[in-house]
């Protein structure tokens, strides 16, 4: 059994002794951390421990006097190029030691451009697009003098209640890792430029696992759960070099993250050596006295400064109690000295002592063609695919007549998504103004219901009138932006209102019926995508949403996102995630009656005493990197270099990708290993990699993945190990269909 974690040590030692030239200026950065600190008096450092919101202060006087004073070491919120800048200079030029201020702000994805919501990018599979759309939003947030955001958001959920769900990359744990990296790469690009801007890697952590889906809630995961899943895409943006991390709200184990020693300390700063800025959430720290952790703020302050929070986030528990617990030496000397340590290095990091004040490109810079370019490109890709019967899709543009009906078909605030503060709808271009643009008249635009949760079938004849003259129905369903995002949970996960109901109307009409489903979640809609001949996912998709989801109907684009997270049929069949274990009692869609089908007068206790429920079988209602696209993806020669992996070995798996269809387009090709017999249970399947090709009508791709045993490491809740033994390996379109193979790791 190998050590992999002493590995990992060792090669880390190794490569920080031969980085000579980057170990000087890491001492010069030290020392000059060290000689500012040494004339800051413990009022200076507690000030620098501070983030105030914009309205904390009565008015901008006392705002002014707060910076000059250091009372301050970052804004939340405070807006305006030209307000920041002045503050900005007064922190250089007029507070006594000239530390500049971090002004934060959440462009989680997107400022005025605005692109689709994290969920949606995750369904594209491509890190390289998803760091372009964040570069420009750091350049656009930038250019307005933000200099720090709270973002890329990287909690592994696998449950669509939680309305955060549409802020995440989705329930696995590798994928978001490998988009950590890409959205930290994207908000900070290079530190030394003028449009750097932090990245904070939030909540730190498991924030999604909130009991029920509900925000907020509490949170229970196991060592080897959190570590094998949740802590990786953290990890991943650590290294990646995400300046500042957030502790969450959430209570992990009976202990809140903003309080948490392990995951703080232990984890975050001695195992993974982070050396930048913990802020905590709003109000996270106060929040320990009502989690029932700590009696009251001053002990709540205690309790997160030790545990290892440097900056307190809206409420002011540090600059309160800090002080005196420093003197009643209940806090140390040099743990604020390390929090503040850890506060200026992030600054210096930045340039912020060093770059010009004035934090202006250009106003052009905002919603710049180029950058509404790659927001409907990253819509697109955005965009799954999830029934084409007899080819409905894509519609001929020289169609007769069209029918686009529903209450987000033209819905520009709502196509934005969740977590757009400055994102303005009327930039928005809704899919009935993109189709508009396409056929003019021979569009029937009937809303039929105002908003989706609307109860009155009052709109439905005149929508049914227009289905009726039309040649094809466009129905757009979902849920506003205002259903998920923070504090949006659901129980119930369906089609709000009457949307369903609406939908079995527009079937009457035996009109070629395409499902657009717009909204935060992946929504339980087995019967609507029974009742659809076509349906496309769309998200939230941002600005670009309407000629993004008018390239894919019209086929100038074919379809080629896939699912980040299983689509359930109901929510009582959460969680339900493909990296599940089998448990003693596996079952296979076989197995299964539904319980409509089990003789009333049955009298056996069980027809086959396995694990499923009556109603939803054991198979959900699609698989986790699911989707389709216009043309047909055949998988062929599955081929290993070996059998057997070595321990300091290297195997090839490949498998051929053919286009056999008539459209030009991608595939995401999927990486997924099974380890058979572990220390610990080990999931079904693991997805280890991914490669997205694009094909031509007829051609062909070889596509080939790297297996090291590094990649089949896990925490069995002593160790990091790689453990020898039999394991199964899949190339395929879905976490669910695939070539298979074996290998065993000697
Ligand atoms: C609370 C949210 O949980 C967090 O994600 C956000 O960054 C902060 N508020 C600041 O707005």
């Amino acid at each position: 059994m190998k050590k992999y974690l002493s590995v990992l040590l060792l090669i880390g030692l190794l490569i920080s002794s031969c980085d000579k030239g980057s170990q000087e200026s890491v001492s010069t950065l030290e020392k000059d951390i060290q000689e500012l600190m040494a004339n800051m008096s413990i009022e200076d450092k507690i000030g620098q421990m501070q983030q105030v919101f914009d309205g904390f202060y009565p008015n901008d006087d006392d705002l002014i006097k707060a910076v000059r004073e250091g009372k301050v070491g970052s804004f939340l919120n405070v807006m305006g190029a030209d307000r920041i800048s002045e503050l900005q200079r007064i922190a250089l030029e007029e507070s006594k030691h000239g530390i500049p201020l971090l002004f934060g702000r959440d462009v989680i994805h997107g400022y005025r451009t605005i692109f689709p919501i994290p969920l949606a990018m995750a369904s594209s599979w491509e890190p390289e697009l998803i760091e372009k759309s964040m570069r420009i939003s750091s350049v656009e947030a930038s250019s307005m003098g933000i200099n720090w955001t709270f973002a890329p958001m990287i909690d592994v959920t696998w449950d669509p209640r939680w309305g955060r769900i549409a802020e995440s990359c989705g329930e696995d744990p590798y994928l978001a890792s490998v988009y950590a990296s890409a959205m930290v790469k994207g908000i900070q690009g290079d530190l030394n430029d003028q449009t750097a801007v932090a990245a904070c890697a939030k909540h730190f952590v498991g924030y999604g696992m909130s009991e029920a889906g509900r925000d907020y809630n509490t949170t229970y995961i196991t060592e080897p759960l959190l570590r094998n899943v949740h802590l990786r895409p953290f990890e991943a943006a650590k290294d990646a070099g995400a300046l500042t991390f957030m502790s969450a709200f959430n209570d992990l184990n009976g202990v809140p993250t903003s309080g948490n020693e392990f995951t703080l300390k232990t984890i975050l700063r001695d195992e993974w050596g982070f050396d930048g800025t913990v802020v905590s959430d709003w109000a996270s720290i106060e929040e320990m006295i009502s989690h029932g952790y700590a009696a009251n703020r001053k002990h709540a302050a205690e309790i997160a400064v030790n545990a290892g929070v440097d900056m307190e986030m809206a409420t002011t528990t540090y600059a309160e109690n800090l002080k005196v617990l420093v003197e009643e030496g209940k806090v140390s000397e040099e743990v604020i000295n390390e929090r503040v340590a850890n506060i200026l290095r992030v600054k210096m990091k930045l340039g912020l002592f060093t770059k010009p004040v004035s934090q202006h490109v250009s106003v052009d810079t905002i919603l710049a063609p180029s950058h509404l370019k790659v927001a409907r490109e990253m819509a697109r890709k955005s965009i799954v695919l999830l029934k084409n019967e007899s080819n409905t899709l894509p519609l001929p543009k020289d169609i007769r007549s069209l029918a686009v009906v529903g209450p987000l078909a033209n819905a520009p605030h709502n196509q934005m998504g969740t977590w757009v503060f400055d994102g303005n709808g009327d930039d928005s271009v809704t899919p009935k103004v993109a189709i508009e643009n396409l056929l003019g008249k021979r569009m029937n635009f009937v809303a039929g219901m105002e908003y989706s949760r609307d109860k009155s079938t009052a709109g439905f004849k005149e929508a049914i009138n227009a289905a009726r003259k039309s040649d094809a129905i466009l129905f757009f369903a979902g849920e506003e932006s205002c259903l998920s995002g923070e504090a949006n949970s659901r129980g119930i996960i369906d089609f709000p209102g009457v949307q369903k109901e609406l939908l079995i109307e527009l079937k009457k009409t035996g009109k070629p019926l395409v499902l657009v489903v717009m909204a935060g979640r992946p929504l339980g809609i087995g019967d609507e995508i029974n009742m659809a001949d076509a349906v496309l996912y769309a998200w939230h998709g941002g600005t670009m949403a309407g000629p993004a989801l008018a390239d894919l109907v019209f086929g100038d684009y074919s379809p080629s996102g896939k699912l980040p997270v299983t689509f359930v049929k109901g929510a009582g069949q959460i969680p339900f995630y493909y990296y599940r274990k089998n448990g003693g009692r596996p079952s296979s869609p076989e197995d299964f009656t539904h319980i409509d089908d089990i003789p009333r007068n049955s009298k056996q206790l069980s027809l086959g005493f396995k694990t499923m429920h009556l109603d939803y079988g054991i198979a959900p209602l699609l698989p986790f990197g699911y989707g389709l696209t216009y043309t047909e993806f055949q998988y062929s020669n599955f081929s290993m270099s070996d059998a057997k992996l070595k321990a300091n070995g290297t195997l090839t798996v490949s498998a051929d990708v053919r286009n056999s269809g008539n459209y030009e387009a991608e595939e995401i090709v999927q990486l997924y290993v099974r380890d058979r017999v572990g220390s610990i249970t080990r999931p079904i399947k693991e997805l280890k990699g991914f490669e997205k090709v694009h094909l031509k009508p007829g051609n062909l791709r070889k596509v080939t993945f790297l297996i090291e045993p590094e990649d089949l490491a896990f925490f069995n809740g002593n160790d990091y190990v790689i453990e020898p033994g039999d394991f199964d390996v899949w190339i395929g379109p879905n976490s669910d269909e695939g070539l298979q193979g074996e290998f065993s790791l000697e």
